[in-house]
């Protein structure tokens, strides 16, 4: 059969959809989240009355992240990462068309037989009436009355968030096993899975909880790939589908083991490196670190190599590069990034490898001699096998587990705290420093920002703000408001503004003060609202001042010679400098 991404997609442009790129795993633009996790979220401007430049008919496959459910890989379901299928009408078709399109592609196109699907309908609360028009179309295609159920709100209402589009949803399930099949559909019963979910989002939730009408009626539909394939393929364990077998088989070869009695250990392998090959080939330029998604993608590889070890693969071999490379195969037709990042990628894999193999094979023996001599891992010997080792905190928690044991995570927090405010690295109420902290070249990225952020006040004008920034050891990405492109004369004063204050060599200072004296003192701050009560504020001369975790350099003259290399759109109304210094 032609992939399934492949014949959703050619079915909903059939229907007068325009396919629109997946957007970036990390969102652009909003700190407010790590990862994007649904294929509605980078649309949710558009669901609220923004018009779309592609049109009111949209169709994609998103790439996902989860991390609610790291700890259930392992199993026949869970993932870390999983593409959303999805089809939008902004304003365009609603309830009619959309519960049309659903069930001619269920069952015309995948062939799925009618008498194996059930569906869900929102059954009305107070303020919203029962959805009696959902529930005859679907009669009308024929699902009997006893396969539609009426639910609430907690089963067929669908919110972005606490705020924003929202409505009620239709969902479709399918009877994935081989018993023979109720004539009624139970909610409860879990051979029924559920395999889309239609939302017809006509409503906007305000911060005070009341909910008022959207200027378009929409509809948003997502449909987890990973999930529809193995129905399809008959299959109730999803790494037995298509989609893995392939990295499975790689795993199989490598380690000269069966999938059969291994199967927690190549499924957390498989698992981990597709999603570390897709967050570090992401635009964000990501890689291993100690904070926000560097590490969660620091995690992500560790614990593959935990597994991989417990496998007796030889860890020094090139086995995670081989199955990447499998995965990089698989999805490069499908998203230009793995493909052009595809070095990049195995590169931060291998020198991630490298960086735990240094100390895995000791950490692990500490961790034996810790658990001879007592029965709860405290918070020191927790942070000593961090501090020392590079054991991510989850990684101990999970290898007490399996010991039956507890670890003190309080115990841990407060020494690594501790050890924070000593290496005098704390920053913004974040979960940041200890291992590696900042390497030197970061560091002058990290005050070539602040000095980026004043030029641009000077240049473009003092409501220019920076909204998103990004900092490798190879360059700097800062994302800030602004309406229009850069003309080549304003680059050019900006890059000169920020030089001549290299030039002239400026002390940067800190100050620790309140975030309400900060504020009064006009200080950039990001975003206020995550800031602890006290805060650090760095000043540059009499040019910048910033709240801001830091390290930064205390001469500028260290900084050498900044040049903007790019200056593109990021997002409406936000423009992206690349930079470097040289
Ligand atoms: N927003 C809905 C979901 O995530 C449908 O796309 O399930």
């Amino acid at each position: 059969m032609k992939n399934l991404k492949d014949l959703y997609i050619n079915y909903f442009v059939s229907k007068g959809h325009t396919k629109i790129p997946s957007a970036p795993i990390v969102p652009e633009n909003d700190p407010s989240v790590l990862f994007n996790t649904a294929g509605m979220q980078p649309l949710i401007p558009y669901l609220m009355g923004q018009t779309h430049p592609s049109g009111t008919r949209l169709c994609d496959y998103q790439k996902c992240v989860r991390l609610t459910d790291l700890e259930e890989v392992g199993d026949k379901t869970h993932h870390t990462f999983f593409e959303m299928l999805g089809n939008w009408s902004l304003g365009d078709y609603f309830k009619k068309e959309s519960i049309a399109f659903s069930f001619e592609f269920l069952t015309s196109i995948l062939n799925i037989p009618l008498e194996r699907l059930a569906v869900t309908v929102f059954e009305g609360n107070d303020q919203i009436p029962r959805d009696e028009e959902s529930a005859n179309l679907w009669n009308m295609h024929g699902i009997p009355k006893e396969r539609i159920a009426y639910l609430g709100v907690e089963d067929n209402f669908w919110a972005a968030g606490e705020t924003g589009p929202c409505g009620s949803d239709t969902e479709i399930f399918y009877w994935r096993s081989d018993d023979e099949i109720p004539e009624k559909f139970d909610k409860e019963d879990d051979r029924w899975v559920e395999i889309w979910n239609n939302v017809f989002m006509e409503f906007n939730r305000e911060a005070d909880g009341t909910i008022k009408m959207l200027p378009k009626k929409n509809v948003d539909t997502g449909m987890g790939y990973e999930r529809i394939v193995a129905v399809v393929e008959g299959v109730t364990d999803n790494y037995a589908s298509s989609v893995w077998i392939p990295v499975i088989k790689k795993i199989e070869e490598i380690s000269s083991l069966p999938y059969k009695g291994n199967e927690k250990a190549m499924r957390i392998i498989a698992d981990h490196i597709r999603t570390s090959v897709f967050i570090a080939a992401d635009p964000a330029g990501i890689v291993p670190s100690n904070t926000d998604q560097g590490y969660i993608l620091r995690r992500l590889i560790r614990r593959a190599i935990r597994y991989a070890k417990q496998l007796g693969i030889d860890i020094n071999s090139n086995w995670e590069q081989e199955i990447a490379k499998e995965i990089i195969s698989l999805y490069q037709n499908y998203y230009l990034e793995i493909k052009e990042n595809a070095n990049n990628v195995l590169k931060i894999l291998v020198d991630e490898k490298n960086k735990f193999n240094r100390t895995l094979e000791k950490g692990l023996k500490e961790f034996e001699k810790i658990v001879t001599k007592t029965n709860e891992i405290d918070g020191l010997n927790a942070f000593h096998l961090y501090d020392t080792y590079g054991f991510p905190i989850e990684l101990t928690i999970e290898l007490a587990t399996e010991r039956k044991m507890k670890v003190d995570e309080e115990g841990f927090k407060k020494h690594f705290l501790d050890h924070q405010e000593k290496s005098r690295t704390a920053s913004a109420g974040k979960f940041k420093g200890g291992l590696a902290g900042d390497g030197e070249i970061e560091t002058k990225y990290h005050t070539a920002t602040h000095l980026l952020n004043a030029a641009l006040k000077i240049v473009i004008g003092p409501d220019t703000h920076q909204k998103g920034s990004n900092i490798t050891v190879d360059r700097m990405r800062f994302d800030f408001n602004c309406d229009h492109k850069l003309t080549e004369e304003e680059k050019e004063k900006v890059e000169n503004l920020v030089n001549q204050w290299i030039k002239e060599d400026l002390t940067v200072t800190k100050e620790e003060m309140s975030k309400q004296k900060a504020l009064e003192l006009g200080a950039e701050a990001m975003f206020i609202e995550k800031y602890p009560d006290i805060v650090n504020v760095y000043f540059i001369g009499n040019i910048s001042k910033e709240i801001c975790g830091g390290p930064h350099v205390t001469k500028t003259s260290e900084l050498g010679h900044f040049k903007i290399k790019k200056e593109e759109a990021s997002s409406a109304g936000v423009r992206r400098i690349k930079a470097i210094l040289d």
